[in-house]
Formats: structure tokens, C-alpha cells, sequence
């Protein structure tokens, strides 16, 4: 039996970007007709587990339940991402938009979150797969920009089908939803999928069940101390792939969901940490490729060899090989008489090789202003991959949070609760009691809904449990 933390919640579960700036919850539950509904596995995923994204379609026959376990879950639909699909039969221009109007009716709902053509053949006999395709989408994008879908894709279209809609302009498919496991990997369409900016969603994460009796799997479960389904789950979403596995059953839907608890730290040399967290990460029996860890420069080992040496020492601390990402911490050098400018410089030259020597798999900077970061774009050379900066209500800086969105820079907040400020401000408390959460609660969910990537520190067990929900 697996024991069931409280440690997979809506406010737990990473979100993948979608290029229109949606966020689609990496894990969610699927509904397929096969195995039947079940309204206890729904309202568990929801009510329990947290879980916030819930995949369904017209054939698998269950919108209207699924409707009805949304409204007695009592979750808002604002937290919701609500995906449906529409049926070959339905394709063509009117018969699209019917359709979607009617999935939306079923389901009780005046949007969804993504509508995705199901499969590339038309299967109206006699017309040109080709023609009804394209009119279908026309369909859709139509359908975006009325707002009745807030994203549109396809399922189960191969390079040449997406090539296809490309080739004919307008919008390319926020995401292409096919079967994804270990295997079935399809990985020449998964990389067109990531060039193209198209999320790359996977459906039959357990191969319909078949995988979990594997022996392969099933070493890999014993090994890690986890079940064949986690091990299916997490073997997804470290490919970076929307994972959607189904299960009727609720204490499964506990399982599966558990794939998805923290696994990112933030630390930094000048917290003076380094070498404590080596330890606990070795203590808590987490596999170093599970783990995010990220660290950071200080200034005053700025300068291409001192940053070098540093981003050793503080691999030595940790105890590891490579940093996930590494950061210079504040953009001032704070070296007397040093021009920051160049300084920076050579500082980020020393970075870009420590990422091309793979002892850092991902380098970044922290507190960088706009000008900061126009100053090394202009230089060439490697985009920062992060910047890291003060984030929470109080201190919005949007200008810089767009800039980065732009430049394809990931916006990583700080202080999400404001030092514990933001717990006691009437405004926080009074959504939290209105919504029923905690105050760190509704100022990390609001971080995360910004699609940004939060990080709130805790000493305190029983609040990290509470910072992760
Ligand atoms: N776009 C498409 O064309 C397409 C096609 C297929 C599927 N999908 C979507 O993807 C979702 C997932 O795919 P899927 O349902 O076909 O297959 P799946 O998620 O790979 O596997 C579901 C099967 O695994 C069993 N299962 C689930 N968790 C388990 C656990 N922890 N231990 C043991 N058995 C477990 C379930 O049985 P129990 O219910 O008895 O637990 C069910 O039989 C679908 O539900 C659907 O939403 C989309």
C-alpha cells in the first residue's frame, strides 16, 4: 500500500507554458470511456489530491458526469483546466463549432481550457482529409478568438500533419496530445514538437496498464521504493511531457498523483547552507536525477576564474557533480573600483563555459534589471536561462516580468510571501478565508497562476506541508 502525502496539491503541481502564456498543469487525470467512468476517482483527483487538470473528450461519453463531480467537488472553474476533444464526425466549419458549444454544454462550462481535434483522419468517407482538416481548424481558431477555447490543439497528429497546418499560416496548435510511455516514444515528433513551440502532451502514461507488470518497470519500482505507476508517471514528466494517467480508483488516483511533490531547491553560497542540504538531500534517499538544485554566484567571487572556482566549491558543498542552474546573484560586482559593466562580462563568459562543460545544466542571474540583461544580450552568447528576482504582491515588477517572457528568459520569484509580511495584510487574509487556504497558500498559488516560479522558504515542517498545497 502506498501511503498517501498531502504533498500533491493543485498548488504543488508544475506547470508547462503554452505559447499563447497559458500554463497547463503537467499532471492531470484522465477520463477515457475504457474502464468506464468513475465519479469518486474524479472527485478524489479534485478534492484530495489536488488535482487540477482533468482531460476528457466527446467519445469518452462522460462530460456530463464529469460536469457534475466539477460542481460537487466545489473547486472554482477559474482553478480548473478542463480539456475536451472533438470527434472526426464532427469535423467541418459548423459542425466543429456545434460541437464545441455542445461539449461546453455537457460539461457545464462557458470555456475550456483546450480543445483539441482528436485524430488527423477525417473518416468521412469520400471528402479530402486534407480540406476537412483545414476547415476544421479554421474552426478553432475561430473558436480561440471568441474565447470559448482558451488554447487549441490537435491529438495524434504526425510532423507531416502539423506540417501541414503550419504550411497554411494562422495559428499553430498549442499542443499535440499522443500516446507517450516507455514504450512508445515517439521522440522525433516530440522534438519537432518542442522547435515548433507545441507542448508535447502524453496520453496512456502506463501503456493502458500493461506497463506496470514490466520487468523492467517493475526492477525500477523496487529499486526506488515506489510503485510501477509512479515510476511510469515520474519517467514522463521528467521528459518534460503533460502526463494524464486514468484510474477509477480513488486510492489510485492517490498514487499516481504522487509523482509530482517537491523537488526543486534554491539555495545559494552566500546563505551559507550549501554543505547542510548536500547532506539532507543524501539523507532523504532522493535520487540526485529527481532533484532540481539550484545555487548561486556570489559577488564577490566574481570574474572568470574566482566564478569558476566557486561554482566548484559549492558543487564540493553540495556534494554533487552539476548544478541544475546557477546564477549570478546581484547584477553590482561589488568589487571596489571594478567597472561592473566589464566585470559582469567576464563573469558570464565563465558561467556560459561552466554550461558548456555541463557543470551547470542551466545558468541564469538573479535581481537583473532590463538594462542589465539588454547589456548581455547585446553581447551575444548565451541568453540567460532564468532570471531571479523579488516577486510576490507587493512587488510586482511587470515591465521586467514581460521583458523576460519575451526574450524567453523564465521569471523565477522571490520572497513570494513577502518575508511573512504579505500573511497578515487584510486584503491576503480575507482570500484566504473566502477561498479556504492558508495566507503563504493564496500568495503561492497567486505566484504560480503568474506563471512564475516560486520558491517560499520555511524552517518549519508542518508549514513546508502547508507551502505545498
Ligand atoms: N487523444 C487520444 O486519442 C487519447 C487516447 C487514449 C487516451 N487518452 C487520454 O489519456 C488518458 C490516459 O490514457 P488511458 O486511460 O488510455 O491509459 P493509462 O492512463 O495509461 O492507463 C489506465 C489503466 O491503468 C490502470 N491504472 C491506473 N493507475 C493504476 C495504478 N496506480 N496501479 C495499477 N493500475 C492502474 C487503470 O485501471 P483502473 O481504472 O482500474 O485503476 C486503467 O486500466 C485517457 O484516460 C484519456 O483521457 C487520449
Amino acid at each position: 500500500m502506498v501511503t498517501i502525502p498531502n504533498s500533491c496539491t493543485a498548488l504543488s503541481c508544475p506547470t508547462v507554458p503554452l505559447s499563447n502564456g497559458r500554463n497547463i498543469p503537467i499532471l492531470g487525470l484522465g477520463t477515457s470511456h475504457v474502464g468506464g467512468y468513475s465519479h469518486e476517482a474524479v472527485l478524489c483527483a479534485l478534492q484530495e489530491c489536488g488535482i487540477r487538470h482533468i482531460d476528457t473528450s466527446k467519445r469518452n461519453g462522460c462530460e456530463e458526469a464529469l460536469g457534475k463531480a466539477v460542481v460537487d467537488s466545489g473547486v472554482p472553474r477559474e482553478e480548473l483546466w478542463l480539456t475536451s476533444k472533438l470527434w472526426p464526425l464532427d469535423y467541418g466549419y459548423q459542425s466543429a463549432k456545434q460541437a464545441c458549444r455542445d461539449s461546453c454544454a455537457r460539461l457545464g462550462v462557458d470555456y475550456l481550457d483546450l480543445y483539441l481535434m482528436h485524430w488527423p483522419d477525417c473518416m468521412i468517407p469520400g471528402a479530402s482529409n486534407h480540406e476537412v482538416r483545414a476547415e476544421t481548424w479554421r474552426a478553432l481558431e475561430e473558436l480561440y478568438d471568441e474565447g470559448l477555447c482558451r488554447a487549441i490543439g490537435v491529438s495524434n497528429f504526425l510532423i507531416r500533419h502539423l506540417n501541414e497546418l503550419k504550411d497554411r499560416g494562422g495559428i499553430v496548435p498549442h499542443v499535440n496530445q499522443v500516446e507517450f510511455h516507455p514504450f512508445q516514444q515517439p521522440l522525433e515528433l516530440v522534438e519537432y514538437c518542442r522547435k515548433e513551440n507545441i507542448v508535447f502532451e502524453g496520453y496512456c502514461p502506463l501503456a493502458k496498464g500493461q506497463a506496470l507488470t514490466h520487468p523492467t518497470i517493475m526492477a525500477l519500482a523496487q529499486k526506488y521504493g515506489r510503485s510501477a505507476s509512479q515510476i511510469c508517471i515520474r519517467w514522463s514528466i521528467q521528459n518534460g511531457v503533460v502526463t494524464i494517467p486514468k484510474s477509477t480508483k480513488p486510492e489510485r488516483v492517490h498514487e499516481n498523483c504522487q509523482e509530482c511533490g517537491i523537488r526543486h531547491i534554491d539555495t545559494a553560497k552566500r546563505y551559507g547552507c550549501e554543505e547542510a542540504l548536500g547532506k539532507a538531500v543524501v539523507d532523504s534517499g532522493v535520487p540526485r536525477e529527481e532533484l532540481w538544485l539550484t545555487t548561486k554566484l556570489w559577488p564577490g567571487d566574481y570574474g572568470y576564474q574566482s566564478a569558476k572556482q566557486a561554482c566548484r566549491d559549492s558543487c564540493a558543498r553540495l556534494g554533487v557533480d552539476y548544478l541544475d542552474l546557477y546564477l549570478m546573484h546581484w547584477p553590482d560586482c561589488m568589487i571596489p573600483g571594478a567597472s561592473n559593466h566589464e566585470v559582469r562580462a567576464e563573469t558570464w563568459r565563465a558561467l556560459e563555459e561552466l554550461y558548456d562543460e555541463g557543470l551547470c545544466r542551466a545558468i541564469g542571474v538573479s535581481n537583473f534589471l532590463i538594462r542589465h540583461l539588454n547589456e548581455l544580450k547585446d553581447r551575444g552568447g548565451i541568453v540567460p536561462h532564468v532570471n531571479q528576482v523579488e516577486f510576490h504582491p507587493f512587488q510586482q515588477p511587470l515591465e521586467l516580468v514581460e521583458y523576460c517572457r519575451k526574450e524567453n528568459i523564465v521569471f523565477e520569484g522571490y520572497c513570494p510571501l513577502a518575508k511573512g509580511q504579505a500573511l497578515t495584510h487584510p486584503t491576503i487574509m480575507a482570500l484566504a478565508q473566502k477561498y479556504g487556504h492558508s495566507a503563504s497558500q493564496i500568495c503561492i498559488r497567486w505566484s504560480i497562476q503568474n506563471g512564475v516560479v516560486t520558491i517560499p522558504k520555511s524552517t518549519k515542517p508542518e508549514r513546508v506541508h502547508e507551502n505545498c498545497q
